[in-house]
């Protein structure tokens, strides 16, 4: 099959190889220059392991090109993935001018029967928004259907999860549509849920939301856990074995951030709102994962007597989870800037992200703890799990390591001299 991908952000680029792994061809279209000629020469404009090899190979394989030229790509392309960005309004709900943007574009340069897939994270009712746009716009009516197919990949696994769905939902009223959906999912190996748009979308939001609240679960129970003395990750684990409960997503931390659970579960919030029926538990959700930066700075205040004025502080982390360059509403940063207003001295490190004019970041984490009074994980990297704790401890001012990702060996740790604090870890 001939596929057009709109948008070449990680779920675009992500999609679109996996795509070219199938066997079809493939066009990424984007508005960014700097996107399309970095891609063009089989090189990604963000990192996620593994993809920029996929990539290299299609490329110089020419089963995937990149371009600018929306009327040729559309002209050319009878089935189109759109996967643009849907960012946050500050009410808390998507904004779609990008999703519109697209739709309107095809509606200019459709040619004939279309197959218009949305990808990107929306709110229920946008498929029927698309048609809608798409109808407004057209001067004469040429036939097309609109899909939902929402993405589950995960950042950092990217390429794992789109090639090893647990489900492909396809939300659409169309029957020729709906053929074509299956027949390009045919080698997948996972149930295909079939259903109509709305509960397609529904979908997405209500699954990210569940996995969200798990977290935000986790975290609230930590803080009683922390009172009582009990290791947290002893409770998730008893708890996960229960297959009805599951073992993912139950580990207790600084709080969930990235670019989807917290624009998602505000979104579903809105929605839900606007319909007169408010998800009191989405906005709880909320309100403890707000919170857990906050928590984690106490706990900081209380090993230190109460005040952590001047004290140097080395943050191990900016990525919102480990293995990607994303700091999106990062659990990292949210610290950091507490930490700031607490007048401590921070100094910051990460094996791939670099903050623009962050004058306080290291580039290994020796320079970065040195003189420092406490190490605080933000980020649960590899590399940060087996560091060489007995050199490092003749670097520090102060002997404290606060985990903020209970990634690190307590017993170890204090049989060394360190102070350890975790989030729960006992
Ligand atoms: C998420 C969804 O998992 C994915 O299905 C969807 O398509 C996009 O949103 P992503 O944002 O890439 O993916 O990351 P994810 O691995 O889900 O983690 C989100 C946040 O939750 C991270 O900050 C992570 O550190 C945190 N997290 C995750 C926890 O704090 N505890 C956990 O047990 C799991």
């Amino acid at each position: 099959m001939k596929i057009l991908i709109v948008g070449t952000g990680y779920v675009g680029t992500t999609t679109g190889l996996i795509f070219c792994e199938m066997g079809h061809q493939v066009t990424g279209l984007d508005l960014d220059d700097h996107k399309i000629k970095a891609l063009q020469a089989g090189k990604l404009h963000f990192y996620e392991p593994g993809l920029e090899d996929l990539l290299s190979k299609h490329v110089t394989a020419q089963n995937i090109m990149f371009t600018k030229n929306s009327k040729r790509a559309i002209e050319e392309n009878d089935l189109i993935f759109i996967c643009v960005g849907t960012p946050q309004c500050d009410d808390g709900s998507a904004d779609l001018t990008y999703v519109k943007s697209v739709a309107e574009s095809i509606s200019i340069y459709m040619n004939r029967y279309k197959v218009i897939v949305t990808k990107s994270t929306v709110p229920v009712g946008t498929a029927n928004l698309v048609t809608k746009w798409i109808k407004e716009s057209q001067d004469e009516q040429i036939p097309f259907d609109v899909v939902s197919n929402p993405e589950f990949l995960r950042e950092g696994s990217a390429l794992h999860d789109a090639l090893n769905p647990d489900r492909i939902v396809i939300g659409t009223t169309s029957e020729t549509a709906s053929k074509l959906m299956k027949e390009l999912y045919q080698n997948f190996p996972c149930p295909i849920i079939e259903t109509n748009p709305k509960a397609s979308e529904m979908i997405k939001y209500a699954a990210n939301s569940f996995l969200a609240m798990k977290i935000s679960y986790i975290n609230e129970l930590a803080r009683v856990c922390d009172d009582l003395k009990i290791n947290v990750k002893d409770v998730s684990k008893g708890v996960g074995l229960d297959h009805r409960i599951g073992p993912h997503f139950l580990k207790a931390g600084m709080g969930y951030g990235g670019s989807c659970f917290p624009k998602d579960v505000n979104a579903l919030i809105q929605i839900a709102k606007e319909n007169g029926k408010p998800l009191s538990i989405l906005e709880s959700v909320v309100q403890v994962n707000e919170g857990q930066p906050r928590y984690f700075i106490d706990k900081m205040k209380q090993a230190f007597g109460g005040d952590l004025k001047n004290k140097i502080i080395a943050v191990l982390g900016l990525a919102f989870k480990a293995n990607t360059d994303d700091t999106r509403e990062s659990p990292s940063l949210n610290l950091i800037d507490r930490l700031k207003v607490e007048q401590a001295k921070v100094k910051v490190h990460d094996p791939i992200v670099k903050m623009a004019g962050h004058s306080d970041q290291f580039p290994v984490i020796e320079e970065t703890v040195a003189d420092a009074d406490a190490l605080v994980i933000c980020t649960d990297w590899d590399e940060y799990k087996n560091l060489d704790w007995e050199r490092l401890k003749l670097l520090m001012n102060q002997p404290y390591i606060f985990d903020g990702r209970n990634i690190l060996d307590k017993g170890i740790l204090e049989s060394l001299g360190f102070h350890y604090v975790g989030v729960a870890n006992h």
